[in-house]
């Protein structure tokens, strides 16, 4: 579990996960919180006109404070304003926000406003924006190089950062950021132009930030475990999430249902094997200094049926076992399962020539790593176990003063690329299980499906991506059946 400073205010949401979530209640005096900040907090938030500038520098002289704008306010957006702002390097503030759900966004700003690091949340009404396009309005009221904090569902990432890159923007983008082939290319893309501008942006891979994996990473590089033969990752738990949903209640827009529901939709999410297990697909393959090159893979859908009997019409499987293959033929094998009463087991494992290693002990990259003599992990066969500072073990906040440090002393910095291989990777492995087919990482990046075409210019009014048949379900993969796409692509 990983909890930022002074909590005592307000809750973070670990969860099962060890996600820096910030846990929001619903607003019952909402507006007279908001009028009491406003009168304490002054006027804020200055408007650049500076848009499309580069930024050489900007943090290097002059005011040194850093305005962070935040899209996309829900519980990680807000859990990540909290690792920002808890930055002791310089003078830093939240001045925007931008949700397209007006109760998200009041309870985060609620949330913010009376938690740790209220003192920094200088948010004024009138940059508090919904819709569509609020994300254009929140990166206006910032100056060039300052950070907005993409954290909606990964659809809208490559929007969103095209824009901040126009603005100038340093970025904290959370993963996944692509779930499709044309978006995967397109944010490699942007990635470059950002570095050519130099522009910082940091991706929330947080596990690429613990010290335990830094230092086990080092270890298996120097041959402490010999060569690497066999990875495995698990994470297999009941329910979590919006993975799983009944038929569309007919409102608000379908649109909007399945952004609120974005793990149920592939295209929102990739899904919950995007969403949920990225994290140990992109540090076990951190670890083997590589990506894999290809996947196979299994995987079924064993309940359709709530417990209360209404029938789950969503994308996802419960169960997916993905073998992928490195180049040199080494393999990762992966299981994940969103299934209640079975085995759970949420933590990654590397098997060597030469020894093994636990890599996540327990969640994305629980503390601490281990290496063993032999290919048995108890406490007896361990001949080294990380010891973290205690100020460097929440690697959410490491991967933010990470960030700021690269900004305040323009070091370079750009974990996109990263990002894009972890999502492909990722979608390597979903795809296989969906189609039933080998799926190679080449395929993967350069596959033309594209699942929210148009997204840059949706309104709330949109059509969905993805249209329920008369059943009220949506399109499901089929392996074996539909081989080429991961399901049939709702006709316009
Ligand atoms: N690194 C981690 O450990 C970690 C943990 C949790 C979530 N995440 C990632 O963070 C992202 C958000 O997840 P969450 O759990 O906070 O979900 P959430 O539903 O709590 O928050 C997403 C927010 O984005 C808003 N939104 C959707 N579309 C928008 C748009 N076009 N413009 C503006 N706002 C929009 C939603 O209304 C919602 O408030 C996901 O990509 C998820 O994978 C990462």
């Amino acid at each position: 579990m990983f909890l930022s400073t002074n909590l005592h205010l307000f809750a973070i949401d670990s969860g099962r996960a060890g996600q820096n979530r910030l846990r929001m209640s619903n607003p019952s005096d909402q507006a007279s919180s908001r009028r009491e900040f406003l009168k304490t907090s002054g006027k804020i938030g200055a408007v650049s006109a500076l848009a499309g500038v580069a930024l050489p520098h900007v943090h290097a002289a002059g005011d040194s404070t850093l305005s962070v704008a935040l899209v996309g306010c829900g519980g990680r957006g807000s859990g990540a304003v909290v690792d920002a702002l808890s930055n002791k390097t310089g003078p830093i503030r939240l001045t925007a926000m931008a949700d397209v759900y007006k109760d998200k966004l009041d309870n985060s700003y609620r949330a913010l406003s009376r938690g740790p690091v209220a003192t920094k949340v200088e948010v004024a009404e009138d940059k508090q924006f919904l819709g569509f396009d609020g994300y254009k309005h929140a990166m206006d009221a910032l100056k060039p190089g300052d950070i907005v904090i993409l954290t909606t569902p990964l659809a809208f990432r490559w929007v969103h950062f095209q824009y901040a890159i126009q603005k100038g923007l340093n970025v904290f983008m959370e993963k996944p950021v692509t779930a499709d082939g044309p978006s995967s290319r397109r944010m490699l893309k942007l990635g470059e132009e950002a570095s050519a501008r130099n522009l910082k942006v940091g991706v929330g891979l947080m596990s690429r930030h613990s010290r335990g994996l830094q230092e086990l990473y080092k270890r298996i590089q120097d041959g402490e475990i010999g060569d690497i033969i066999a990875m495995r990752g698990y994470r297999m738990h009941g329910p979590v999430g919006s993975a799983f949903s009944t038929k569309y209640p007919g409102k608000p827009s379908e649109l909007m249902w399945q952004i609120r529901n974005f793990h149920s939709f592939l295209w929102a999410s990739g899904g919950c094997y995007s969403d949920f297990y990225i994290h140990i697909v992109d540090h076990l393959s951190w670890m083997k200094n590589g990506w894999p090159v290809k996947a196979q893979a299994l995987g079924g859908r064993h309940y359709r049926t709530a417990p209360d009997g209404q029938t789950f019409v969503d994308q996802n499987f419960d169960s997916y076992a993905v073998e992928y293959t490195f180049a040199d033929g080494s393999k990762f094998f992966f299981d994940g399962r969103c299934m209640n009463g079975c085995n759970d087991i949420y933590s990654s494992y590397i098997h060597g020539s030469k020894g093994s290693a636990v890599a996540s002990r327990s969640g994305d990259c629980g503390l601490p790593s281990s290496i063993h003599k032999g290919q048995n992990f108890d406490r007896s066969s361990a001949l080294w176990t990380s010891e973290v500072k205690p100020d460097e073990r929440n690697p959410y906040v490491n991967e933010w003063n990470a960030l700021i440090d690269a900004i305040r002393n323009d070091k370079p910095y750009n974990e996109v690329k990263r990002g894009v291989d972890a999502s492909v990777t990722c979608s390597m492995g979903r795809m296989a299980a969906h189609t039933g087919q080998e799926i190679t990482f080449e395929q993967m990046l350069n596959h033309e499906h594209e699942y929210a075409p148009g997204i840059e210019n949706w309104t709330a009014e949109s059509a969905a991506p993805v249209r329920a048949d008369a059943d009220g379900k949506y399109p499901i993969p089929t392996p074996g059946v539909v081989k080429n796409n991961e399901y049939e692509p709702t006709k316009a």
